[in-house]
């Protein structure tokens, strides 16, 4: 009987394993490479450092985008490049337009061929949207994280990573749903917000599900990130990160608190914890 039983379960295992498995349209994050999603503010040191790390060490080479700020020009020590290089980065390179005829060139796009990293910094994220959208800059970026690279950024350069654009709006960033509303989507079916906390944002993502339903929200507070590779998302980082997927979790057991109706939803995670994009569900709690 023991040995039916242990047959049987063989073969279920033989069976199951045999499924073919397409993943590469599966994972809500990248199949390949890694996101740093930072909500805003002064970063500690450790969080650029995590973007080194990934791009493969002090050895390879970064690019910083700091289009989103609306600059009429920029140095070689814009947004945050100038902190890649004091942690030991040796080839860090700022890449700018505003126009995407220029993005669309090869030769603008040199400096994307051999990076492993690239980091958008903060500002507006419409800017990157009109700059690079559809252009081949968008296209060799995607192919830093497609090769195995990293994409990291802060405020405007979290949200951009998003698939909706959470306050993409041209006239105002206190709009969370505006005129542009398609970010580079490295994670599908997201929407990202940043600086939630200390702008008293929480309540804005609501909004956002309304409007998208199905739609996971991911709003993240100063100074703390959100490293997505395939469907894990650990937060990591000072304070907190917020999940809306409709649901409410908590670390004391899901019904320990007194919670809102369903579309009131939202919950908090912190350094250590992970989530499972695809299950839509807390996997790890530190
Ligand atoms: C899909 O993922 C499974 C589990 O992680 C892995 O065993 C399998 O090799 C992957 N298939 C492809 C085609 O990458
Ligand atoms: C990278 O450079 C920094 C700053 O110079 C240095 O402290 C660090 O040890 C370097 N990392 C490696 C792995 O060599
Ligand atoms: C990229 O790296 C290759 C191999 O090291 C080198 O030959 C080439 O010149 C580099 N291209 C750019 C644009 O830096």
């Amino acid at each position: 009987m023991a040995r039916f039983i242990l047959q049987t379960l063989l073969a279920i295992a033989v069976a199951t394993s045999a499924l073919p498995t397409d993943n590469s349209t599966n994972f809500v994050g990248p199949e390949n490479g890694n996101l740093v999603i930072v909500g805003g503010g002064s970063l500690d040191d450790s969080i650029l450092q995590k973007v080194i790390d990934l791009a493969g060490g002090n050895d390879s080479s970064i690019v910083v985008i700091p289009t989103a700020q609306g600059d009429p020009s920029y140095d070689q020590n814009a947004a945050n490049a100038d902190d890649f290089r004091r942690l030991g980065s040796k080839s860090v390179t700022v890449l700018h337009t505003y126009d995407p005829e220029v993005a669309n060139t090869e030769e603008f796009v040199q400096p994307l061929v051999n990076a492993t990293g690239v980091w958008f910094g903060g500002g507006r994220q419409w800017r990157l949207v009109d700059a690079y959208a559809g252009t081949l800059t968008e296209q060799k970026i995607r192919a830093v994280l497609d090769a195995g690279g990293v994409i990291g950024g802060s405020s405007a350069g979290a949200s951009i990573q998003g698939d909706f654009l959470a306050r993409g709006d041209t006239k105002s960033n206190s709009l969370i749903i505006g005129d542009h509303q398609q970010g580079f989507a490295y994670v599908k079916n997201v929407a990202i917000d940043q600086h939630v906390l200390v702008r008293n944002r929480h309540f804005d993502m609501l909004n956002v599900l309304k409007y998208k339903p199905g739609i996971l929200g991911i709003a993240i507070n100063e100074n703390t990130a959100v490293h997505v590779s395939q469907n894990t998302a650990e937060v990591f980082g000072a304070s907190y990160a917020i999940i809306y997927d409709g649901t409410y979790w908590s670390r004391d057991g899901d019904d320990a608190n007194q919670i809102p109706d369903p579309s009131g939803l939202f919950y908090f995670l912190r350094q250590g914890d992970i989530y499972d994009l695809g299950l839509r569900k807390v996997v790890h709690a530190s």
